[in-house]
Protein backbone atom coordinates (compact mmCIF):
# COMPACT_ATOMS: atom_id res chain seq x y z
CA UNK A 1 0.00 0.00 0.00
CA UNK A 2 1.05 3.39 -1.06
CA UNK A 3 -0.19 7.06 -1.06
CA UNK A 4 1.31 7.34 -4.67
CA UNK A 5 -0.64 3.99 -6.25
CA UNK A 6 -3.77 4.73 -8.54
CA UNK A 7 -6.88 3.58 -6.83
CA UNK A 8 -6.72 0.56 -9.55
CA UNK A 9 -3.54 -0.46 -8.24
CA UNK A 10 -4.69 -0.74 -4.83
CA UNK A 11 -7.38 -2.78 -5.53
CA UNK A 12 -5.70 -5.52 -8.54
CA UNK A 13 -5.01 -9.11 -7.59
CA UNK A 14 -2.27 -9.50 -9.29
CA UNK A 15 -1.66 -13.43 -11.19
CA UNK A 16 0.69 -15.41 -9.16
CA UNK A 17 2.46 -17.59 -12.47
CA UNK A 18 4.12 -20.93 -11.36
CA UNK A 19 7.77 -20.93 -9.51
CA UNK A 20 10.32 -20.62 -12.00
CA UNK A 21 12.94 -22.25 -9.36
CA UNK A 22 16.55 -21.24 -9.03
CA UNK A 23 17.88 -24.66 -8.64
CA UNK A 24 18.56 -26.51 -12.01
CA UNK A 25 18.49 -30.01 -10.66
CA UNK A 26 14.57 -30.04 -9.85
CA UNK A 27 12.89 -31.90 -12.41
CA UNK A 28 10.31 -29.26 -13.61
CA UNK A 29 6.54 -30.32 -14.13
CA UNK A 30 4.72 -26.97 -12.68
CA UNK A 31 4.46 -24.76 -15.32
CA UNK A 32 3.77 -26.88 -18.74
CA UNK A 33 6.60 -25.75 -20.77
CA UNK A 34 7.71 -28.32 -23.37
CA UNK A 35 10.22 -30.98 -22.55
CA UNK A 36 12.19 -30.78 -25.88
CA UNK A 37 13.81 -27.54 -26.74
CA UNK A 38 12.72 -25.91 -30.11
CA UNK A 39 13.66 -26.74 -33.11
CA UNK A 40 17.34 -26.22 -34.72
CA UNK A 41 15.77 -24.12 -37.27
CA UNK A 42 14.77 -21.80 -34.98
CA UNK A 43 18.05 -21.72 -32.92
CA UNK A 44 19.89 -21.01 -36.06
CA UNK A 45 17.22 -18.06 -36.86
CA UNK A 46 17.92 -16.46 -33.44
CA UNK A 47 22.00 -16.99 -34.42
CA UNK A 48 21.68 -15.16 -37.77
CA UNK A 49 19.51 -12.32 -35.72
CA UNK A 50 22.31 -11.27 -33.58
CA UNK A 51 23.62 -8.91 -35.42
CA UNK A 52 24.48 -5.27 -36.33
CA UNK A 53 20.70 -4.68 -37.27
CA UNK A 54 20.03 -4.85 -33.61
CA UNK A 55 20.32 -0.83 -33.35
CA UNK A 56 16.93 -0.87 -35.29
CA UNK A 57 13.25 -0.98 -34.32
CA UNK A 58 11.54 -4.07 -35.74
CA UNK A 59 8.65 -4.17 -37.54
CA UNK A 60 5.86 -2.48 -35.73
CA UNK A 61 3.63 -4.06 -37.51
CA UNK A 62 5.11 -7.71 -37.89
CA UNK A 63 4.07 -8.28 -41.35
CA UNK A 64 6.59 -11.36 -41.51
CA UNK A 65 5.92 -12.96 -38.62
CA UNK A 66 1.89 -12.45 -39.70
CA UNK A 67 2.26 -13.95 -43.26
CA UNK A 68 4.24 -17.12 -41.83
CA UNK A 69 1.52 -18.06 -39.30
CA UNK A 70 -1.39 -16.40 -42.02
CA UNK A 71 -0.17 -18.90 -44.72
CA UNK A 72 -0.03 -21.96 -41.50
CA UNK A 73 -3.85 -21.71 -41.00
CA UNK A 74 -5.31 -20.89 -44.66
CA UNK A 75 -5.97 -16.96 -43.53
CA UNK A 76 -5.34 -13.31 -44.51
CA UNK A 77 -2.84 -11.60 -42.52
CA UNK A 78 -5.76 -9.09 -41.71
CA UNK A 79 -7.21 -12.33 -39.53
CA UNK A 80 -3.92 -12.41 -37.38
CA UNK A 81 -2.71 -10.43 -34.41
CA UNK A 82 0.52 -10.80 -33.04
CA UNK A 83 1.74 -10.44 -29.30
CA UNK A 84 4.21 -10.67 -26.33
CA UNK A 85 3.08 -14.31 -25.69
CA UNK A 86 -1.24 -15.14 -25.54
CA UNK A 87 -0.87 -13.01 -22.09
CA UNK A 88 -0.32 -9.88 -23.66
CA UNK A 89 -2.73 -10.84 -26.78
CA UNK A 90 -5.83 -12.04 -24.42
CA UNK A 91 -4.77 -8.63 -22.08
CA UNK A 92 -5.99 -6.51 -25.25
CA UNK A 93 -8.61 -8.84 -25.60
CA UNK A 94 -10.08 -8.39 -22.61
CA UNK A 95 -9.95 -4.37 -22.96
CA UNK A 96 -10.76 -4.28 -26.73
CA UNK A 97 -13.51 -7.02 -26.74
CA UNK A 98 -14.96 -8.07 -23.78
CA UNK A 99 -15.56 -4.97 -21.94
CA UNK A 100 -19.36 -4.13 -22.70
CA UNK A 101 -22.73 -3.42 -20.62
CA UNK A 102 -23.25 -6.86 -19.74
CA UNK A 103 -20.93 -9.45 -17.73
CA UNK A 104 -18.47 -11.26 -19.32
CA UNK A 105 -18.75 -15.10 -18.55
CA UNK A 106 -15.86 -17.83 -18.56
CA UNK A 107 -15.91 -21.24 -16.28
CA UNK A 108 -15.40 -21.06 -12.46
CA UNK A 109 -12.50 -23.17 -13.12
CA UNK A 110 -10.37 -22.34 -15.56
CA UNK A 111 -7.21 -20.07 -16.40
CA UNK A 112 -7.13 -17.80 -13.39
CA UNK A 113 -5.35 -15.02 -15.06
CA UNK A 114 -9.03 -14.39 -16.63
CA UNK A 115 -11.03 -12.53 -13.66
CA UNK A 116 -7.13 -10.84 -13.02
CA UNK A 117 -7.76 -9.08 -16.22
CA UNK A 118 -11.43 -8.13 -15.40
CA UNK A 119 -10.05 -6.26 -12.14
CA UNK A 120 -7.53 -4.46 -13.94
CA UNK A 121 -9.54 -3.21 -17.04
CA UNK A 122 -13.13 -2.91 -14.76
CA UNK A 123 -14.70 -5.90 -16.70
CA UNK A 124 -17.98 -7.28 -15.04
CA UNK A 125 -18.09 -10.97 -15.23
CA UNK A 126 -19.72 -13.86 -14.14
CA UNK A 127 -18.62 -17.72 -13.49
CA UNK A 128 -20.21 -20.71 -15.23
CA UNK A 129 -19.73 -24.15 -12.72
CA UNK A 130 -18.33 -26.47 -14.46
CA UNK A 131 -20.22 -30.14 -15.12
CA UNK A 132 -20.25 -32.62 -11.88
CA UNK A 133 -17.69 -34.28 -14.30
CA UNK A 134 -15.39 -30.97 -14.81
CA UNK A 135 -16.20 -30.55 -18.05
CA UNK A 136 -17.65 -27.19 -19.45
CA UNK A 137 -21.39 -27.43 -19.26
CA UNK A 138 -22.48 -25.10 -22.29
CA UNK A 139 -25.92 -24.38 -21.18
CA UNK A 140 -24.54 -22.53 -18.50
CA UNK A 141 -23.40 -20.00 -21.36
CA UNK A 142 -27.27 -19.02 -22.95
CA UNK A 143 -27.70 -16.54 -20.23
CA UNK A 144 -27.25 -12.56 -21.08
CA UNK A 145 -23.44 -11.81 -21.65
CA UNK A 146 -21.11 -9.37 -23.37
CA UNK A 147 -18.99 -11.90 -24.45
CA UNK A 148 -17.42 -15.37 -23.43
CA UNK A 149 -14.22 -17.21 -23.01
CA UNK A 150 -13.03 -20.25 -22.11
CA UNK A 151 -9.18 -22.40 -22.88
CA UNK A 152 -9.87 -25.52 -25.32
CA UNK A 153 -8.67 -28.15 -23.56
CA UNK A 154 -9.68 -26.02 -20.24
CA UNK A 155 -6.73 -25.22 -18.28
CA UNK A 156 -5.75 -26.11 -15.14
CA UNK A 157 -8.36 -29.68 -15.80
CA UNK A 158 -7.03 -30.90 -19.49
CA UNK A 159 -10.15 -31.85 -20.21
CA UNK A 160 -11.11 -31.23 -24.26
CA UNK A 161 -14.63 -29.56 -25.34
CA UNK A 162 -16.14 -31.56 -28.98
CA UNK A 163 -15.82 -28.54 -31.73
CA UNK A 164 -19.46 -29.08 -32.07
CA UNK A 165 -20.38 -27.60 -28.51
CA UNK A 166 -18.20 -24.54 -29.08
CA UNK A 167 -19.98 -24.46 -32.50
CA UNK A 168 -23.26 -24.47 -30.39
CA UNK A 169 -21.99 -21.60 -28.29
CA UNK A 170 -21.15 -19.57 -31.37
CA UNK A 171 -24.65 -20.00 -32.33
CA UNK A 172 -26.51 -19.40 -29.44
CA UNK A 173 -24.51 -16.34 -28.83
CA UNK A 174 -23.95 -14.24 -32.01
CA UNK A 175 -23.83 -11.26 -30.39
CA UNK A 176 -20.68 -11.72 -28.57
CA UNK A 177 -17.62 -12.22 -29.18
CA UNK A 178 -16.93 -15.78 -27.88
CA UNK A 179 -12.71 -16.33 -27.46
CA UNK A 180 -11.22 -19.58 -27.49
CA UNK A 181 -8.04 -20.02 -25.77
CA UNK A 182 -5.99 -22.88 -27.61
CA UNK A 183 -2.75 -22.72 -25.71
CA UNK A 184 -3.00 -26.72 -25.56
CA UNK A 185 -4.80 -27.40 -28.26
CA UNK A 186 -1.90 -29.20 -30.26
CA UNK A 187 -1.73 -31.72 -27.92
CA UNK A 188 -4.72 -33.75 -29.02
CA UNK A 189 -7.67 -31.14 -28.82
CA UNK A 190 -9.98 -29.97 -31.97
CA UNK A 191 -8.90 -26.48 -33.40
CA UNK A 192 -11.53 -23.94 -33.85
CA UNK A 193 -9.98 -22.03 -36.41
CA UNK A 194 -11.47 -23.54 -38.89
CA UNK A 195 -14.77 -22.15 -38.18
CA UNK A 196 -12.99 -18.31 -38.22
CA UNK A 197 -14.69 -17.82 -42.11
CA UNK A 198 -18.58 -18.87 -40.70
CA UNK A 199 -18.43 -17.17 -37.26
CA UNK A 200 -17.37 -13.24 -37.10
CA UNK A 201 -17.98 -13.13 -33.41
CA UNK A 202 -15.47 -15.79 -33.15
CA UNK A 203 -11.84 -15.26 -31.69
CA UNK A 204 -9.02 -18.08 -31.21
CA UNK A 205 -5.70 -17.14 -29.14
CA UNK A 206 -2.88 -19.15 -29.87
CA UNK A 207 0.76 -19.23 -28.40
CA UNK A 208 4.49 -20.76 -29.15
CA UNK A 209 5.28 -21.39 -25.54
CA UNK A 210 3.76 -24.65 -25.65
CA UNK A 211 3.87 -26.96 -28.78
CA UNK A 212 6.59 -24.87 -30.38
CA UNK A 213 8.43 -24.91 -27.26
CA UNK A 214 9.26 -21.36 -27.34
CA UNK A 215 7.87 -20.27 -23.74
CA UNK A 216 10.90 -17.50 -23.40
CA UNK A 217 10.60 -16.31 -26.38
CA UNK A 218 7.19 -14.83 -26.20
CA UNK A 219 4.75 -14.87 -28.94
CA UNK A 220 1.48 -15.58 -28.92
CA UNK A 221 -1.16 -14.71 -31.76
CA UNK A 222 -4.88 -14.09 -31.85
CA UNK A 223 -7.01 -15.91 -35.45
CA UNK A 224 -10.19 -13.97 -36.39
CA UNK A 225 -12.16 -11.66 -38.60
CA UNK A 226 -10.14 -8.58 -39.75
CA UNK A 227 -13.11 -6.00 -37.60
CA UNK A 228 -11.93 -8.30 -34.69
CA UNK A 229 -8.16 -7.96 -34.78
CA UNK A 230 -8.58 -4.42 -36.17
CA UNK A 231 -9.74 -3.89 -32.23
CA UNK A 232 -7.10 -5.27 -31.04
CA UNK A 233 -4.32 -3.87 -33.17
CA UNK A 234 -5.82 -0.30 -32.31
CA UNK A 235 -5.49 -1.30 -28.61
CA UNK A 236 -1.99 -2.34 -28.98
CA UNK A 237 -1.26 0.74 -31.49
CA UNK A 238 -2.21 2.38 -28.01
CA UNK A 239 0.30 0.71 -25.56
CA UNK A 240 3.08 -0.21 -27.48
CA UNK A 241 4.47 -0.58 -30.72
CA UNK A 242 6.80 -3.17 -30.85
CA UNK A 243 5.85 -5.98 -28.75
CA UNK A 244 7.45 -8.23 -31.09
CA UNK A 245 11.58 -8.20 -30.91
CA UNK A 246 13.60 -9.34 -34.09
CA UNK A 247 14.64 -12.17 -32.10
CA UNK A 248 11.00 -13.13 -31.32
CA UNK A 249 9.62 -12.18 -34.74
CA UNK A 250 12.85 -14.27 -36.34
CA UNK A 251 12.70 -17.40 -33.96
CA UNK A 252 8.36 -17.71 -34.13
CA UNK A 253 8.49 -17.78 -38.28
CA UNK A 254 11.11 -20.18 -37.99
CA UNK A 255 9.30 -22.27 -35.37
CA UNK A 256 5.95 -21.91 -37.19
CA UNK A 257 7.42 -23.29 -40.41
CA UNK A 258 9.00 -26.28 -39.17
CA UNK A 259 6.11 -28.48 -39.31
CA UNK A 260 8.16 -31.39 -39.20
CA UNK A 261 9.92 -30.67 -35.93
CA UNK A 262 6.47 -29.68 -34.32
CA UNK A 263 4.60 -32.53 -35.51
CA UNK A 264 7.46 -35.12 -33.87
CA UNK A 265 7.42 -33.58 -30.56
CA UNK A 266 4.02 -33.39 -29.88
CA UNK A 267 3.49 -36.66 -30.79
CA UNK A 268 5.97 -37.44 -28.18
CA UNK A 269 4.73 -35.61 -25.53
CA UNK A 270 1.36 -37.09 -26.11
CA UNK A 271 2.67 -40.53 -26.45
CA UNK A 272 4.39 -40.01 -23.02
CA UNK A 273 0.82 -38.69 -21.32
CA UNK A 274 -0.29 -41.22 -22.59
CA UNK A 275 1.77 -43.85 -20.53
CA UNK A 276 2.00 -42.00 -17.64
CA UNK A 277 -1.75 -41.75 -17.07
CA UNK A 278 -1.71 -45.75 -17.71
CA UNK A 279 1.45 -45.48 -14.29
CA UNK A 280 -0.82 -43.23 -12.31
CA UNK A 281 -3.70 -45.41 -12.83
CA UNK A 282 -1.84 -48.40 -11.27
CA UNK A 283 -0.73 -45.96 -7.98
CA UNK A 284 -4.50 -45.62 -7.16
CA UNK A 285 -4.75 -41.97 -8.96
CA UNK A 286 -8.10 -40.77 -10.79
CA UNK A 287 -7.05 -38.95 -13.94
CA UNK A 288 -8.90 -36.74 -15.60
CA UNK A 289 -9.16 -36.84 -19.59
CA UNK A 290 -6.70 -34.68 -20.85
CA UNK A 291 -5.78 -33.14 -24.67
CA UNK A 292 -3.01 -31.13 -23.18
CA UNK A 293 0.79 -31.60 -22.60
CA UNK A 294 -0.37 -31.89 -18.39
CA UNK A 295 -2.72 -34.36 -16.78
CA UNK A 296 -4.98 -33.72 -13.46
CA UNK A 297 -4.79 -35.98 -11.39
CA UNK A 298 -5.98 -36.73 -7.70
CA UNK A 299 -5.26 -39.63 -5.28
CA UNK A 300 -7.49 -41.85 -3.82
CA UNK A 301 -6.40 -41.31 -0.20
CA UNK A 302 -4.00 -38.51 -0.49
CA UNK A 303 -4.06 -34.84 -0.10
CA UNK A 304 -2.57 -32.50 -3.31
CA UNK A 305 -1.31 -30.31 -1.48
CA UNK A 306 0.34 -33.07 1.16
CA UNK A 307 1.63 -35.13 -2.19
CA UNK A 308 3.10 -31.82 -3.98
CA UNK A 309 5.49 -31.23 -0.89
CA UNK A 310 6.29 -34.63 -0.46
CA UNK A 311 7.80 -34.89 -4.03
CA UNK A 312 9.45 -31.70 -3.78
CA UNK A 313 11.69 -33.40 -1.39
CA UNK A 314 12.41 -35.84 -4.49
CA UNK A 315 13.06 -32.80 -5.99
CA UNK A 316 9.91 -32.96 -8.09
CA UNK A 317 7.72 -29.84 -8.29
CA UNK A 318 4.16 -30.11 -9.78
CA UNK A 319 1.68 -27.52 -9.26
CA UNK A 320 -1.52 -27.90 -6.80
CA UNK A 321 -3.93 -25.25 -6.68
CA UNK A 322 -4.30 -24.16 -2.90
CA UNK A 323 -7.24 -21.89 -3.07
CA UNK A 324 -9.99 -24.55 -1.17
CA UNK A 325 -12.44 -25.61 -4.13
CA UNK A 326 -13.34 -29.24 -5.27
CA UNK A 327 -10.01 -28.61 -7.07
CA UNK A 328 -7.91 -28.58 -4.50
CA UNK A 329 -7.65 -32.59 -3.67
CA UNK A 330 -5.81 -32.53 -7.56
CA UNK A 331 -2.27 -32.24 -8.70
CA UNK A 332 -1.68 -30.38 -12.24
CA UNK A 333 1.53 -32.44 -13.50
CA UNK A 334 3.45 -31.47 -16.96
CA UNK A 335 4.20 -33.97 -19.50
CA UNK A 336 8.31 -34.36 -19.41
CA UNK A 337 10.03 -36.90 -21.32
CA UNK A 338 9.81 -40.65 -20.40
CA UNK A 339 12.96 -40.25 -18.09
CA UNK A 340 10.85 -37.62 -15.89
CA UNK A 341 7.77 -39.45 -15.99
CA UNK A 342 9.71 -42.42 -14.60
CA UNK A 343 11.38 -40.06 -11.84
CA UNK A 344 7.74 -39.48 -11.01
CA UNK A 345 6.93 -42.77 -10.89
CA UNK A 346 9.40 -43.66 -8.83
CA UNK A 347 9.20 -40.68 -6.64
CA UNK A 348 5.20 -41.58 -6.32
CA UNK A 349 5.60 -45.37 -5.56
CA UNK A 350 8.19 -44.33 -2.82
CA UNK A 351 5.70 -41.69 -1.11
CA UNK A 352 2.51 -43.87 -1.51
CA UNK A 353 4.13 -46.85 -0.18
C1 LIG B 1 -4.89 -21.36 -20.67
C2 LIG B 1 -3.69 -20.50 -20.91
N1 LIG B 1 -3.78 -19.49 -21.76
C3 LIG B 1 -2.73 -18.69 -22.01
C4 LIG B 1 -1.52 -18.89 -21.40
C5 LIG B 1 -0.42 -17.91 -21.66
O1 LIG B 1 0.67 -18.43 -22.32
P1 LIG B 1 1.77 -17.50 -22.97
O2 LIG B 1 1.63 -16.11 -22.43
O3 LIG B 1 3.06 -18.12 -22.61
O4 LIG B 1 1.49 -17.52 -24.45
C6 LIG B 1 -1.37 -19.94 -20.50
C7 LIG B 1 -0.08 -20.13 -19.82
O5 LIG B 1 0.21 -21.03 -19.12
C8 LIG B 1 -2.48 -20.77 -20.24
O6 LIG B 1 -2.41 -21.77 -19.36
Amino acid sequence: MSKFWSDIVHKLTPYIPGEQPKLSNLVKLNTNENPYGPSPKVIEALKAEAADTLRLYPDPNSDALKTAIADAYHLSTNQVFVGNGSDEVLAHVFQALLKHSKPLLFPDITYSFYPVYCGLYGIDYQTVPLAEDFSIDIDGYNRPNSGIIFPNPNAPTGIPLALAKIEQVLQSNPESVVVIDEAYVDFGTESAVGLIHQYPNLLVTQTLSKARSLAGLRVGYALGAPELIEALIRVKDSFNSYPIDRFASAGAIAAVQDVAYFEKTCSQVVATREALVQDLLTLDFEVLPSGANFIFAKHKSYDGAELTAKLRDHGIIVRHFKTPSRISPYLRITIGTDAQSKLLFKALSAILQ
